[in-house]
């Protein structure tokens, strides 16, 4: 499997890179934005793993030839650049950038009219599983349960909440529809509302990834935690998925189409 790494400068983009050659795959492509301080580099020497003969890149068109499947770990800004060009290409589509918007979900729709698109906020095996036991939670606790979660994430995390809490809201609202979400207390903000469910957030250190969902009830309650203790893991759970769209029919795919195998 050939690929081309999207965001190949950053955490994640060299996770990927570092990782590829032991889950199969070949780097033939590493785009990174315009100004970046790592153009013109090996993408390999930029990822820690010896020289891979690709040069990083900002030509997103030129880095897609001959890549069977591009991995996207970037920016929601950047993003529709790299859909629409995929999409001409022909090139799969696997993105693990977060906090979307209506554009890019349009976008990732459009493309997938085209060439197969995997756009997954976790790819981690554990969160799809947490994320079915949440709805599982929330289905069988009823009503009488509040629902809260909290993730903690390293100091440089730019967006907020994760993209993995918003997943894990939506897991609670298959179960529980109407629930409104709450960013944040502060201030005199009255006893909790039947239908709030708070998504808060730490940032601090190096934490890769912590999410808990609590389940408070009366005289009990229930939490159900994930910790990623290794990057490692989200860019080998991406290169799975790059495995599982390559060669398969355009449309939208999941990490849970990628489990189910
Ligand atoms: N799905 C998951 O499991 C998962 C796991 C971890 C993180 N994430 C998400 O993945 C994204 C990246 O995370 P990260 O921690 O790797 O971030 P990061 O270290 O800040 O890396 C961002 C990368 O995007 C590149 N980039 C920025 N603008 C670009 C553009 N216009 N064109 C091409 N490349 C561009 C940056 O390159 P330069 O700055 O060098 O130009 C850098 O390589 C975030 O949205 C994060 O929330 C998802």
């Amino acid at each position: 499997m050939k690929i081309a790494v999207h965001g190949a400068s950053g955490r994640m983009g060299r996770a990927v890179i570092r990782l590829a050659a032991a889950e199969g795959a070949r780097v033939v492509g590493a785009v990174v934005s315009p100004r970046s301080q790592e153009l013109g580099r090996d993408a390999g020497e930029v990822a820690g793993a010896g020289v891979a003969g690709v040069e990083v890149t900002a030509d997103t068109s030129a880095s897609l030839l001959g890549a069977d499947v591009v991995i996207d770990f970037s920016t929601a800004s950047a993003l529709p650049h790299l859909l629409q060009l995929a999409a001409r290409a022909k090139v799969a589509v696997v993105s693990g950038t977060t906090r979307l918007d209506a554009t890019c979900e349009r976008l990732l729709d459009q493309a997938a009219k085209v060439v197969p698109v995997l756009w997954a906020p976790n790819t981690s095996v554990g969160v799809q599983v947490l994320a079915e036991l949440v709805s599982l939670a929330a289905q069988k606790l009823g009503l009488s349960f509040d629902v809260e979660i909290v993730e903690a994430h390293h100091r440089a995390k730019v967006d907020a909440p994760s993209g993995t809490a918003e997943r894990l809201r939506r897991a609670v609202d298959e179960a529980r529809q109407g629930l409104r979400p709450v960013y944040g207390r502060e201030g005199d903000v009255g006893p909790r509302r039947d239908d709030e469910i708070a998504v808060l957030a730490v940032r601090g250190g190096d934490v890769i990834g912590d999410h808990t969902v609590h389940f408070l009830g009366q005289g009990e309650r229930l939490e159900l935690t994930h910790r990623a203790t290794n990057r490692d893991l989200f860019a080998r759970g991406a290169l799975r998925a790059a495995r599982f769209v390559q060669g398969r029919p355009p449309g939208r795919y999941t990490m849970v189409d990628v489990i189910r195998g």
